[in-house]
């Protein structure tokens, strides 16, 4: 049936409005009009290696100078090529070295409330000392060191002391298994963990060294463990094999002058979930990536230095290294970080350190957007909030109200939105509204950043209809896009550079409007095929979301012997209970909204909804559920597995 429509989409969303950015904040903008955009954007996709080339010359430090922008061989690429950078030298001493080092570079606030302030100075002496503990434990150029540590400023720290001497770090995120940080450290050949006695989580510790003690039985390449002590807790202590933060970093001297790398020195690895298999270790390199970061750091969020910059993501999602670490660092920005949960000690804890610190740059996932509406706007209410300047989405799909809600609430409707949409893979945001020039429509990532070129086209890679919905792809090489798949170049180019011959597949689909604005519509694999009619999950999605009764939605197919596949979703619901008045409303509304053929066959009320570790609705296992399957695939991603069996034994 797909070929029919030759892989497109059918669209039913409509969304009309449009939010010009306040004539006020564009004046005072790095970008100030649509017009300069298109001619910035026209100027770099006339010649993508040379607009890089003349960035990286002007914004990086460059111990020696490249002699070529880009050598491409596809799938394979080296920027800056012949060059020498280093990515910690970057975001610290440069800042230092140009007379800036007594600006705060972070500012963080520990979940009990405990709190900790580095300057740029301060930053670059506690790197140097970590640096050289990390070379008395046997770590040098090109060694994996692993990272399994709470939101501390010591995260970043031994993030950046990677980065300085050559080493390769991988952060695991701090809620994964014993079992995932030992396949990841057997994947990459790990050399080192880094982790801590515990870390904060809604008034409780994190064992963390308890579940890195796990791992380490069955990493045979780990050599050592750097614990930090942050809880208080008395772990285990392997002698010989385990040492102390405070014993070997603290003591250790402060001069570690940054290594001169080559360009394309690896950076850090970072595990993302394939939907099946195991999980991709995406490579990022020290020069692209850092001048990416910074870069679309400093467009999208618009970096004043009187910014107080909140991106609310872990250091072990790629929002955290691009828009925590690397991206507000190598700018020189002032970095809030936050160690624990949004509702500790209640679900104000963000309202209030954005009211506290004075934030003015707030960036957060569309799962945290739904759970403050959940919660009520009192909690927002009772906050002054006028600090704030610019809002930020990643990670999925705003849906449309969320993101009024957000306009209204939190924006005070003064506050441009910037929704960007990128990857793990692509290193740094692609498609986001510049908040000074780009009108925002709620539910679009509006347009390709400078230097990214993409094209929407079907499944022989041939250009969609205008307007109609198709495989996202991008045409061209840019500095932040991943290196391959760590140990495994073949994956890399069949997951990315095969299927569409010579264009990167993001493996999203997404539809482009007559304004030139893209709409993402989920990813390639979610899609449902209704009748012939291939719809997209965030369009549904989106108009139950827009019901006052609907916190959250989420879309699949599952098999019908007539249509081939029937809609299901699957529902939380705000402060109601659930009635089969509801479901019948809601599916009239959803017919009201977007027409007969998105109408839901199906329709579960449930208390929460099964989501990856990073906030991600998991639809392919919501896709088994209502086909009545057993869930076949990876489930090791889920937040909370209990969600997953009250679903199947229907108790909700
Ligand atoms: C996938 C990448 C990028 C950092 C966090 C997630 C989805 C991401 C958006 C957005 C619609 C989005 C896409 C993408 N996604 N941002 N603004 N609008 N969808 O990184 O875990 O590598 O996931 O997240 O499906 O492909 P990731």
């Amino acid at each position: 049936m797909a070929d029919e429509h030759g892989g497109e989409l059918d669209t039913v969303m409509q969304e009309s409005r449009l939010f010009p950015p306040p004539a006020e904040f564009s004046a005072g903008a790095r970008i100030k009009s649509l017009e300069e955009y298109q001619q910035l954007w026209d100027r770099a996709a006339a010649d993508p290696p040379k607009f890089w080339a003349d960035i990286a010359q002007e914004e990086l430090h460059w111990f020696e100078p490249f002699t070529e922008a880009l050598r491409w061989n596809e799938p394979v690429a080296e920027w800056f090529v012949g060059g020498k950078t280093n990515a910690c030298y970057n975001c610290v001493d440069k800042h230092v070295a140009e007379g800036r080092g007594d600006r705060v570079a972070i500012v963080w606030e520990g979940e009990p409330g405990d709190e900790r302030t580095l300057t740029y100075a301060e930053l670059q002496t506690e790197v140097s000392k970590c640096a050289n503990a990390l070379k008395s434990l046997g770590i040098g150029l090109g060694d994996v060191v692993s990272i399994y540590m709470p939101m501390t400023p010591e995260l970043a720290i031994a993030m950046l002391a990677c980065a300085r001497i050559g080493a390769v770090h991988s952060v695991i995120f701090a809620g994964f298994s014993g079992e995932a940080i030992a396949d990841r450290n057997n994947d990459a050949g790990a050399k080192l963990v880094i982790t801590a006695d515990g870390g904060w989580r809604r008034g409780k510790v994190l064992p963390l060294k308890e579940t890195v003690d796990e791992a380490l039985a069955k990493s045979p390449t780990v050599e050592h463990c750097l614990v930090l002590k942050r809880a208080g807790d008395a772990p285990n202590m392997q002698e010989g094999r385990d040492v102390w933060w405070h014993d070997v970093v603290d003591t250790a001297s402060d001069e570690c002058p940054a290594a001169p790398l080559d360009s394309e020195t690896p950076l850090f690895i970072l595990y993302t979930s394939g939907s099946t298999g195991k999980p991709k270790g995406i490579k990022h390199t020290s020069a692209g990536y850092t001048l990416y970061a910074k870069k679309t750091f400093e467009w999208v969020f618009d970096h004043r230095d009187d910014d107080v910059f909140w991106c609310t993501a872990d250091c072990g999602w790629i929002t955290g290294h691009s828009y925590v670490v690397y991206g507000p660092l190598a700018a020189g920005a002032k970095v809030l970080m936050y160690e624990g949960a949004p509702d500790h000690p209640a679900g104000d804890r963000f309202w209030d350190i954005v009211e506290r610190r004075k934030v003015t740059v707030f960036y957060t996932a569309p799962t945290a957007i739904r759970a403050f509406i959940k919660w009520g706007d009192e909690l927002v209410d009772k906050h002054d909030l006028s600090s704030l300047r610019i809002l930020g989405t990643v990670g999925e799909g705003i849906n449309p109200e969320a993101w009024m809600w957000y306009h209204k609430k939190v924006g005070g409707e003064r506050c441009p939105i910037v929704d960007t949409w990128w990857q793990t893979e692509t290193g740094g945001i692609m498609m986001s509204p510049l908040p000074g020039a780009i009108p925002t429509k709620p539910g679009s990532c509006t347009k390709p950043l400078p230097g990214v070129v993409p094209a929407i086209v079907d499944d022989h890679g041939q250009p969609v209809h205008p307007g109609h919905g198709g495989w996202l792809t991008i045409t061209q090489p840019w500095p932040g896009m991943l290196r391959g798949i760590w140990g495994d170049m073949q994956r890399y180019q069949d997951v990315y550079w095969s299927r569409i011959p010579g264009k990167y597949l993001a493996g999203d689909n997404a539809r482009c409007d007559q304004d030139g604005y893209y709409w993402i519509m989920g990813r390639i694999d979610d899609v449902l095929n209704v009748s012939g009619h291939r719809l997209s999950t965030i369009e549904i999605e989106s108009a139950l979301v827009s019901h006052p009764a609907v916190a959250e939605a989420a879309a699949v197919g599952r098999p019908h012997d007539l249509k081939g596949e029937a809609v299901a979703v699957f529902i939380t619901l705000k402060d109601v209970d659930p009635s089969e008045e509801l479901r019948e409303e809601l599916k009239h509304h959803v017919r009201k909204e977007i027409g007969a053929l998105a109408q839901p066959e199906d329709i579960r009320f449930t208390g929460s909804l099964p989501k990856t570790r990073s906030g991600k609705i998991m639809r392919r296992l919501l896709k088994d559920i209502a086909a009545g399957r057993e869930a076949v695939g990876d489930t090791t991603t889920l937040e909370d597995y209990t969600v997953l069996t009250r679903l199947r034994s229907g108790k909700e």
